[in-house]
């Protein structure tokens, strides 16, 4: 049986029609059309998936939509500010911390999360905190790169 709810995504309130077993995943990419959000594995073990719950990171394809109810859901389109990118997707660009782009709206989410948290955080906390972000292209290397260049260049604001 169908349900309604509503959900605060990106500032807006979407009220969508969905299945109790929906996926947040399922919802943002299938009834909503933010298909920035990555289906990798479906599995909880790629991170390709990261959104932003009130400020911290989820992985939407483990979460059933009606537990975001009432929650502030931050996705990747979400995340630059009238029209301009957020400085961490600036920081991916230039540093080049991306090679076919599919994790890559799942780790800047990740990124957000993290220097929100810590916002001068070292390579090393980084690393451990981006463990669940899976690359298959850039060996990480750049992608530890963007977040500390987009640390300098938020200069510890949010
Ligand atoms: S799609 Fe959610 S963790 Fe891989
Ligand atoms: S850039 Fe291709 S999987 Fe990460």
């Amino acid at each position: 049986m169908k349900q309604a709810i509503a959900l605060n995504v990106n500032g807006d309130i979407y009220e969508v029609l969905i299945s109790p077993n929906q996926t947040l995943l399922e919802v943002l990419r299938d009834k909503l059309g933010l298909t920035g959000t990555k289906r990798g594995c479906d599995l909880g073990a790629c991170g390709a998936c990261s959104v932003l719950l009130d400020g911290e990171a989820y992985l939407s394809c483990l979460m059933l939509a009606v537990d975001a109810v009432g929650k502030e859901i931050v996705t990747i389109e979400g995340l630059g500010e009238g029209g301009e990118l957020h400085p961490i997707q600036k920081s991916f660009v230039e540093v080049g911390g991306l090679q076919c782009g599919f994790c890559t709206p799942g780790i800047v989410m990740t990124a957000k999360a993290i220097l929100d948290e810590e916002p001068e955080p070292t390579e090393e906390s980084v690393k451990k905190k981006m463990a669940g972000n899976l690359c298959r292209c850039t060996g990480y290397k750049k992608v530890v790169e963007a977040v500390m260049d987009a640390s300098g260049k938020m200069g510890g604001k949010r």
